[in-house]
């Protein structure tokens, strides 16, 4: 394949027998108790991860896990016993150099997995001095962490000025699929859902011109239909003013949806959007809704879907999977992208690209680049 990609990749790397490679991963999979409930980003991972063994290096992975609580900090053990299944791969759960630097001689396999990045103080805050400290555990670096490339953090964009850098295979992919988004074929469904009001509403709204219909999910419905002038119950609305919302609810574009799920105290039923109750909490979309957008999804040439469309913590997990399969038989090319959400589709065979990044795909299909890809970028 020719590289027309704006940053080194390894088919570039050359020989790096006996080097060391600082390779930066996904490896922030959904856990439960210290269980992996979802490996699709560890199985994403794997295939760089062999090939820089394949080609002599030495590897010590850095990678991040966090969860929606911001003051904890969950440990990469389970992920490191996950790994343990496909690689021989030792785990330090310590920032002292020499532990590091000891793993790595002790390990059969070449394979060192460092302890949660950002359990250290300067990862977040992309600070020199610990920059510095993550270069000097190798002589290459390789990024293959596509869905952290919008986080301006020491392991992302601190490590490429000082180290010759590359893109790894799941970086690449991710790349290369999404890029198709910025200049799409028609028709063209955008779906976006969650809960994200003001990052995702304004992000819908960036997609009027872009698309052919546009449809909007999960709790982000409650803004436009409360916008349109229907009554939404108790559903949540953020109090301020949310950029693009206007537009959004003036758009042709926006496929609007006929019935919603209510749930009520423990019920929970269909209802037309005119008579939502005072006491209900909008929870998913109708059957009708969910009818009439599958139709467009058959009819389309391209279709991007990213977050759940009900409240899938909560078990409304209908519509997500009813849209997942008519994405599956549509005809069309398919993009299903969001983190935690693709938990919720349990088959995603004939999907033509399935991404693990949630909001760095978002913000890259906004602004059409991410700092970690910026990172990269300056040294071709
Ligand atoms: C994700 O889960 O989308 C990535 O791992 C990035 O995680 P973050 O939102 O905690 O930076």
């Amino acid at each position: 394949m020719t590289n027309t990609l704006p940053f080194k990749t390894l088919d570039d790397i050359g020989s790096i027998d006996g080097k060391r490679v600082v390779l930066r991963s996904e490896l922030n999979a959904p856990q439960s108790h210290g269980v992996i409930v979802d490996a699709t980003r560890l199985e994403r991972a794997l295939p760089t991860i062999h090939e820089l063994i394949a080609k002599g290096g030495r590897v010590v992975i850095l990678a991040h896990a966090s969860t929606a609580q911001k003051d904890e900090q969950p440990s990469l053990k389970p992920v490191a016993e996950w790994l343990q299944n496909y690689l021989d791969v030792a785990f330090v759960d310590n920032k002292e150099i020499q532990e590091i630097l000891k793993g790595l001689e002790e390990n059969t396999s070449n394979v060192v997995l460092l302890q949660n990045t950002r359990q250290w103080d300067g990862e977040e805050s992309n600070d020199p001095e610990f920059a510095q400290f993550l270069a000097s555990l190798g002589d290459i670096y390789v990024n293959d962490a596509f869905p952290v490339a919008h986080r301006s953090h020491a392991s992302i964009v601190g490590i490429p000025p000082l180290l010759p850098s590359y893109a790894g295979r799941q970086f690449e992919n991710e790349y290369r699929a999404l890029s198709k988004v910025l200049n799409p074929t028609h028709p063209f469904v955008f779906i976006l859902g969650g809960a994200k009001f003001e990052t995702k509403i304004p992000i819908a709204a960036s997609f009027i011109e872009r698309s052919d219909i546009l449809f909007v999910g999960g709790a982000l419905i409650n803004a436009l239909l409360k916008e349109k002038g229907y009554s939404v119950g108790k559903s949540f609305i953020p109090q301020d003013t949310i950029p693009g919302l206007t537009e959004l609810a003036q758009s042709g574009k926006v496929l609007m949806p006929t019935d919603v799920i209510i749930s009520e105290g423990n019920t929970a039923y269909k209802t037309s959007i005119d008579s939502i109750p005072s006491n209900g909490i909008i929870s998913d979309i109708g059957p009708d809704t969910i009818r009439n957008l599958a139709e467009h999804i058959a009819h389309a040439s391209f279709v991007v879907w990213n977050g759940p469309l009900g409240n899938v913590e909560k078990g409304f997990t209908d519509a997500t999977s009813l849209i997942a399969e008519a994405m599956r038989r549509s005809p069309a090319d398919t993009i299903i992208g969001g983190g935690d959400s693709l938990a919720f589709i349990s088959n995603t065979d004939e999907i033509g690209f399935v991404s693990t990044a949630g909001g760095a795909m978002l913000e890259f299909l906004a602004k059409g680049t991410l700092p970690g890809i910026k990172a990269l970028e300056q040294l071709i």
